[in-house]
C-alpha cells in the first residue's frame, strides 16, 4: 500500500470573499487529507492563493491600495477562515512568494529555449474577469464571456504562445493509457473530445498590465496567470530550489498525487498543466478529481446576485462540524449539489441531531443508569449482536473504500448505515425491558458494550469531517484519543472499565420555521443595505435644495376620507401651514398638538384625498414602528441644517 499522499486544492483567486460554494474544495481536500493521515500515510495537503493578474490589479486599484498590500490582506482573511473551519493544511502557497516567482520565470525561459514557447501576436476576445481568451464561436450573446456572462474586449498585442498543438497527440495517448487520470469519466470524455476537436497554441503572456511575473528576457511581458498559478503545485514542494526532498517524496516517488478541482477549471488542469509538464520532461504524477458546483435555487452563488452564503455566517450559528458535514455530504463526485437553508437544517436535524447526537446521549444515559456509568464487557449474547457487528465491519470497509476513491458522500453514507443500525439495535434489544428482568443482566451488559463499541467505531469513521464531534464522542464513552487510527480499526476492543461522561448534547435540534425566518430577515436587511449602497450619491448642492424647518403643531384632526391620514395645522415661524401625513396608525390627533417637528417646507403643494398639503413632516420608520422627529428647545421656524 502506498504510504504517502499529496492532495491539493486549487489556489484561490485573491479577489474577494470565499463563499460556501468555493469553500467546498478545501473542506473536501481537508477531509481527504485527514482520512489519509488516519490511514497512517505521510500526507502533504496544499492550498493557497492565486495573487497575480489583471483582475487583482484592478481590484486593488479600486480599493485604493497597492496590489501587494491588497493580496496580503486577502491572504490573511483567507487563512483566518481556514483556521476557523479547521482546515489542517501543510502548506499555504502564495504566488507572490519570491521563490515561486523565481521558478515561474525560470520555467518560462526554459520553455522559450526549448522552442515550446515562441513570440507571436494575438488578437482575440478577452474576459478580464476569467483571465481567458475566447474564440468567436465560444462567445455568448453580444460577445459576452461564455463562463461569467460579462462583456469581453478585443485585445491585440504581441504575445508569447505555448505550443499546445505539438502536444495534442502525446496528451491523448497519455489520457488513453491512464484511464484514471481524470475522474469522473464524464469529465475525461469532455477533455478527450475537446482535444480531438483541435487545439490551438495558447497565448501565454500579456503586455497591457503590470501585476505578475515578468518574462526575464523581455520584461514588458507578464507571464499568463494560469502558467504562474499551475506551477504552485511544484514550487510548494521545493521544485526549482535546492531543497528537493518534498518534491522527491511527494511528487516523483508517489503514487497518490491528487489535484482536486471544480469543473470550471478542468481545461487548465487537464490540458495545459500536463502539456507544460511534458514540455519540461517532468513526470505527470497527478490524478484529477473534478467536482461540480454548489448551486442555490437561483443558480450559481454570486455576491452581485445577492445569493452568496458565507461559511462564517453558518458556522457561528450552527458550529463548524455541521458546515463541514453539509459540504462534504452535498457533492457527489462529478455532479452539482444544492445549498439551501431548508436542506441544511433538515440534514442537521435528521442526520446530526437525531441519528448521531441522540444516539450518543441515549447510550451515555443508559450506561449511567444501568451500569453505574462503567462500560461493561461482553457477556451473554443477544440475537441481534451478530448482525450489528457485521454492519460495523461493513461500514469500516465501505467507508474506507469510498474515501480511497474520493467518494466522500458515499463514505459518509456507509458510516450512517452503522449509525442507523445501532439506533435500530436499541429498539430491537429494548434495554429498558432487559433492565427489569434479573435474568437478563448479562444481556443488558452485552447490549451496553455493543453501543459503546459502535460509538467508538463511528467516532473514528466521522473524524475526517466531524473534527470537533469525534473527540467528544470518544470522551463521552471514556475512550482515549488514539489519533483516530483507521488502519487497524475493527470491532471488539475490550472496554477496560471505561467510564462514560455526560456531556452537553452534541447537536441541539433546530426549529426549522424559526431558522428560516432568521435567514429571511437577514436577507432583507442585506438587500436594504445593498439598496442604500446602490443609491447614487448626491452633492451638498443637491441636499441644500431641500428646506427643512422646525414647526409646532397647533391643531390636528383625522382626515375625513382616509383612516391612515392626519391633517395638521403647523406654525412655522410666522406662517401656518396645513400638512397631511400618513401617521394615523401611530399617533392620535390630540397627542400631536404641541409637538415641535421637522418639516420640509419647499415641497410643491399637493391634494391628498381632496385635502391640500403644503409640506411634509419627517418621521423615522420601519415596517413595524414609526416615530416623529421632534426637537425640544428650538423655536418654531428654526432652519434644520
Ligand atoms: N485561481 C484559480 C485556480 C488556480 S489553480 C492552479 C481559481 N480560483 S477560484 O477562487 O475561482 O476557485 C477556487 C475553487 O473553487 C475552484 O476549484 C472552483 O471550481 C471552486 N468553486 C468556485 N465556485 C464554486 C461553487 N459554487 N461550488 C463548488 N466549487 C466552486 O479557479
Amino acid at each position: 500500500m502506498c504510504k504517502k499522499c499529496y492532495v491539493s486544492t486549487p489556489i484561490y483567486y485573491a479577489s474577494g470573499n470565499i463563499q460556501i460554494g468555493n469553500s467546498y474544495t478545501t473542506v473536501a481536500c481537508d477531509v481527504y487529507a485527514r482520512y489519509n493521515r488516519q490511514m497512517g500515510r505521510k500526507t502533504f495537503f496544499l492550498t493557497g492563493m492565486d495573487e497575480h493578474g489583471q483582475k487583482i490589479e484592478e481590484a486593488a486599484s479600486k480599493a485604493g491600495v497597492e496590489p501587494q498590500a491588497f493580496v496580503d490582506e486577502v491572504a490573511k482573511q483567507t487563512q483566518a477562515l481556514w483556521q476557523a473551519m479547521h482546515i489542517d493544511y501543510d502548506y499555504f502557497v502564495r504566488t507572490t512568494d519570491k521563490n515561486h516567482e523565481k521558478v515561474v520565470a525560470e520555467v518560462f525561459e526554459q520553455l522559450l529555449k526549448n522552442d515550446d514557447i515562441y513570440l507571436g501576436s494575438y488578437s482575440g476576445h478577452y474576459c478580464v474577469s476569467c483571465e481567458t481568451f475566447f474564440t468567436e464561436k465560444e462567445l455568448g450573446e453580444n460577445h459576452t464571456c461564455p463562463d461569467c456572462g460579462k462583456p469581453t474586449k478585443i485585445v491585440s498585442e504581441e504575445s508569447y504562445f505555448l505550443r499546445l498543438k505539438k502536444y495534442a497527440h502525446p496528451l491523448l495517448e497519455y489520457i488513453e493509457s491512464h484511464p484514471d487520470f481524470i475522474q469522473p469519466i464524464t469529465r475525461r470524455n469532455e477533455v478527450v473530445s475537446f482535444i480531438q476537436s483541435g487545439l490551438e497554441d495558447l497565448c501565454v503572456s500579456r503586455t497591457s498590465f503590470e501585476w505578475g511575473v515578468k518574462v526575464p528576457s523581455n520584461p514588458k511581458h507578464v507571464i499568463y496567470v494560469w502558467i504562474d498559478a499551475l506551477f504552485n503545485y511544484l514550487t510548494s514542494l521545493g521544485y526549482g530550489s535546492d531543497q528537493l526532498e518534498n518534491y522527491q517524496t511527494f511528487w516523483v516517488n508517489n503514487a497518490r498525487v491528487l489535484h482536486v478541482i471544480g469543473k470550471d477549471i478542468l481545461r487548465f488542469h487537464a490540458i495545459y498543466w500536463p502539456i507544460l509538464l511534458m514540455a519540461l520532461e517532468i513526470p505527470i504524477q497527478f490524478k484529477l478529481y473534478v467536482h461540480g458546483w454548489i448551486l442555490t435555487k437561483e443558480g450559481k452563488m454570486s455576491k452581485s446576485r445577492g445569493n452568496a452564503v458565507y461559511p462564517m455566517e453558518l458556522m457561528s450559528r450552527y458550529g463548524v462540524d455541521s458546515v463541514r458535514y453539509y459540504l462534504a455530504k452535498e457533492l457527489p463526485l462529478g455532479n452539482d449539489g444544492l445549498f439551501s437553508y431548508e436542506r441544511f437544517i433538515e440534514r442537521y436535524n435528521t442526520e446530526l441531531a437525531n441519528d448521531l447526537g441522540n444516539l450518543v446521549s441515549r447510550t451515555v444515559s443508559m450506561i449511567e443508569k444501568y451500569c453505574g456509568g462503567m462500560v461493561p464487557e461482553l457477556k451473554e449474547a443477544t440475537p441481534y449482536d451478530a448482525s450489528l457487528q457485521e454492519t460495523a465491519l461493513l461500514a469500516i470497509r465501505e467507508t474506507k473504500k469510498n474515501f480511497e476513491a474520493f467518494e466522500l458522500q458515499n463514505a459518509m453514507q456507509a458510516t450512517w448505515q452503522l449509525v442507523r443500525r445501532v439506533n435500530k439495535y436499541i429498539d430491537e434489544t429494548a434495554p429498558w425491558l432487559l433492565a427489569k428482568d434479573e435474568n437478563k443482566v448479562g444481556e443488558l451488559s452485552t447490549v451496553m458494550y455493543h453501543l459503546a463499541e459502535s460509538l467508538r467505531i463511528i467516532a473514528h469513521l466521522v473524524a475526517p469531517y466531524l473534527v470537533e464531534t469525534a473527540p467528544k464522542i470518544l470522551q463521552s464513552i471514556g475512550q482515549p484519543e488514539d489519533g483516530f487510527d483507521l488502519e487497524d480499526l475493527s470491532f471488539g476492543k475490550p472496554s477496560d472499565g471505561a467510564k462514560v461522561v455526560k456531556m452537553e448534547s452534541l447537536f441541539q435540534r433546530l426549529d426549522m420555521k424559526l431558522e428560516l425566518e432568521y435567514f429571511e430577515k437577514k436577507k432583507n436587511a442585506v438587500s436594504e443595505v445593498k439598496k442604500e449602497a446602490e443609491t447614487p450619491l448626491i452633492s451638498i448642492d443637491d441636499f441644500s435644495k431641500v428646506v427643512l424647518k422646525i414647526g409646532e403643531i397647533i391643531d390636528c384632526k383625522k382626515h375625513q376620507n382616509a383612516e391612515k391620514l392626519l391633517v395638521s395645522q403647523i406654525q412655522i415661524g410666522s406662517e401656518i401651514r396645513q400638512i397631511v401625513s400618513g401617521i394615523a396608525m401611530h399617533y392620535q390627533p390630540e397627542e400631536m398638538v404641541g409637538k415641535k417637528v421637522v418639516v420640509v417646507t419647499n415641497l410643491k403643494p399637493v391634494k391628498i384625498r381632496g385635502v391640500e398639503s403644503c409640506g411634509m413632516v419627517l418621521c423615522a420608520a420601519n415596517e413595524e414602528k414609526l416615530e416623529l422627529l421632534e426637537v425640544e428647545k428650538m423655536p418654531s421656524g428654526t432652519m434644520v441644517r
